[in-house]
């Protein structure tokens, strides 16, 4: 196994999940274990990590000795290469200005870490690296028994080894993957330098979590809010398997998902699993709240208060309930970091659950924080959820709330659910050719919106005059940006088809063209 050693910084779960990819065995733990906690590790190597944006308090951070004298490979990267020299008699210039960014980076000499891994060669015949580098604090004395291993123009010593002990370090991200050659220097520290054997698989991943549930839990008792998404689901299934009975879910039926929604979670994970699932159906109460109201923000605030209100009410029926679980993933937890310094401005209030464990006096159990979203996916294959679930498109806390534009009906709600349902089932359905993949497979998300507005239409010998659907479908990799679909017409063409033919009260439907920015991916 690896040992990890955390610095601070924001990608030291990249680093984790690029051995993970390797199927090799690791861990993060923060910088200041003990000595003796290293040693007890025994781990087959330790990577370093860097630190976060500002290194101005950081430079006392260091590792324990004993890393340097375990007789392991050991690689630090960026500021972990700093505390390395340091720790090991170099000299290092701190400065308290940083630059993250793009960067050539030349090879010296022949070192395993890096020996054929390269982008490109010069006319010198310099092997060449392109890299995301953290500029600033650096190293200028190589510690007795280093070798310069890489250089830049403004970094002389942008990477450094000593063979002998098997220590290496770059001033760069090979994490990242803006570092392109980046994933085969990990594999190539973690499987030859270190030896590693690359014998980890989700399964394992699924016994250790399982066991550290257990301990963490105890014979306590556990509520988790199930929404039908991908990440509560998979928490949902890795804590029935860890602990049963002790777990009891909350479905909150709000009157605004999907169709066949709360039916499909009931069967899958109370049905299938045996997972304990209390469903409540809310939807008059929201139904009743949102009466009247047509603002976007209003809307989200609304239900997600009511969402809270129920989820707490239901919560407190369960009285030995210590725990409330969540599905939260790394990402979930970076943006939550950074958004304490960056400060993005609030286009759409998201709403979550946070706040409520205080207010209902639990602890937080969150088994996936450590894993992206693939990873997450992956695991709940592994645990035995259906494919169509676990790779489903993401559906926002307010579900249809926000794709019936203005104030919301049961009525309105009625006509969406269905269309949507169509648009789906077909997307679902149609298979791209060239990539043998379906439509839904091939898109982001895709969903209907209901307009409430009348148009004008003939059906048989009648006029009609009926509701708008809105159909969207976009693909984005990060849900920042995104493009339109460029959906076959055959496919529009029926899914217009049999929305107008299957749902009354609707006689219209068009498809949305734009892209986000400057649209957004919802309507509200
Ligand atoms: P926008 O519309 O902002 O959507 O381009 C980006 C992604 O966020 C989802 N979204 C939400 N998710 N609560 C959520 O849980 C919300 O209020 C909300 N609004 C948008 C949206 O579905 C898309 O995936």
């Amino acid at each position: 196994k690896i040992l990890i050693l955390d610095f601070g910084s924001q990608v030291t779960q990249l680093i984790a999940r690029r051995v993970r990819e390797a199927h090799v065995y690791c861990e993060i733990h923060p910088n200041d274990v003990s000595d003796d906690f290293v040693r007890q590790f025994a781990p087959k190597g330790i990577i370093l990590s860097g630190s976060h944006g500002s290194t101005y308090e950081a430079h006392d951070l260091r590792a324990p000795q004993a890393v340097f004298e375990l007789g392991v490979p050991v690689f630090g990267i960026c500021y972990g290469m700093q505390t390395m020299a340091n720790q090991l008699g170099g000299k290092v210039e701190w400065s308290d200005h940083r630059e993250f960014g793009y960067a050539e980076v030349r090879a010296h000499g022949h070192t395993k870490l890096l020996e054929a891994i390269e982008d490109f060669s010069t006319a010198e015949g310099h092997g060449m690296l392109k890299v995301w580098m953290s500029h600033g604090d650096k190293v200028t004395g190589l510690p007795p028994g280093f070798k310069r291993m890489a250089s830049t123009p403004s970094c002389e010593i942008a990477g450094m080894a000593d063979e002998d002990r098997r220590f290496y370090a770059v001033q760069f991200h090979p994490e990242v993957t803006h570092t392109l050659k980046g994933r085969d220097m990990l594999n190539r520290f973690v499987l030859q330098i270190c030896g590693a054997k690359p014998d980890w698989v989700m399964g394992d991943y699924i016994a250790e979590a399982v066991e550290r549930i257990r301990q963490q839990v105890g014979d306590e008792e556990v509520i988790l809010g199930l929404s039908g998404g991908v990440d509560s689901s998979v928490a949902a299934a890795l804590i029935h398997r860890a602990i049963g009975d002790q777990l009891t879910c909350v479905f909150v039926d709000h009157g605004l998902l999907r169709l066949n929604e709360g039916h499909m979670v009931m069967e899958m994970f109370a049905r299938n699993l045996g997972v304990k699932v209390v469903h409540v159906d809310a939807s008059e109460q929201f139904m009743g709240h949102l009466q009247g109201v047509t603002d976007p923000e209003a809307k989200r605030k609304i239900i997600g208060r009511e969402f809270v209100e129920v989820f707490q009410a239901e919560a407190k029926k369960l009285t030995n309930a210590k725990w409330l679980a969540q599905g939260t993933i790394y990402p979930d937890v970076i943006e939550s970091a950074g958004g304490k310094t960056k400060k993005a401005t609030t286009i759409k209030s998201h709403h979550n659950v946070g706040g409520l464990p205080e207010t209902l006096g639990l602890k937080l159990l969150e088994p996936l924080r450590e894993l992206f979203k693939d990873e997450v996916r992956e695991l709940g294959v592994a645990l035995g959820l259906p494919h169509e679930m676990v790779y489903r498109h993401p559906f926002p806390g307010p579900g249809l709330g926000v794709r019936i534009l203005g104030e919301v009906k049961r009525e309105y709600a009625e006509l969406l659910r269905r269309a949507d349902a169509i648009f789906i089932e077909e997307l679902r359905a149609t298979v791209d050719g060239p990539s043998g993949k379906s439509w839904y497979d091939l898109t982001s998300q895709a969903f209907a919106v209901f307009l409430p507005v009348k148009s004008v239409g003939v059906m048989g010998d009648g006029r009609t005059y009926d509701y708008v659907v809105a159909l969207r479908a976009v693909q984005t990799s990060d849900f920042m940006t995104a493009d339109w679909a460029e959906l076959p017409y055959s496919l529009l063409k029926r899914v217009s088809g049999r929305i107008i033919n299957e749902v009354r009260g609707i006689n219209r439907v068009t498809y949305d063209v734009s892209s986000k920015p400057p649209a957004t991916i919802e309507w509200e």
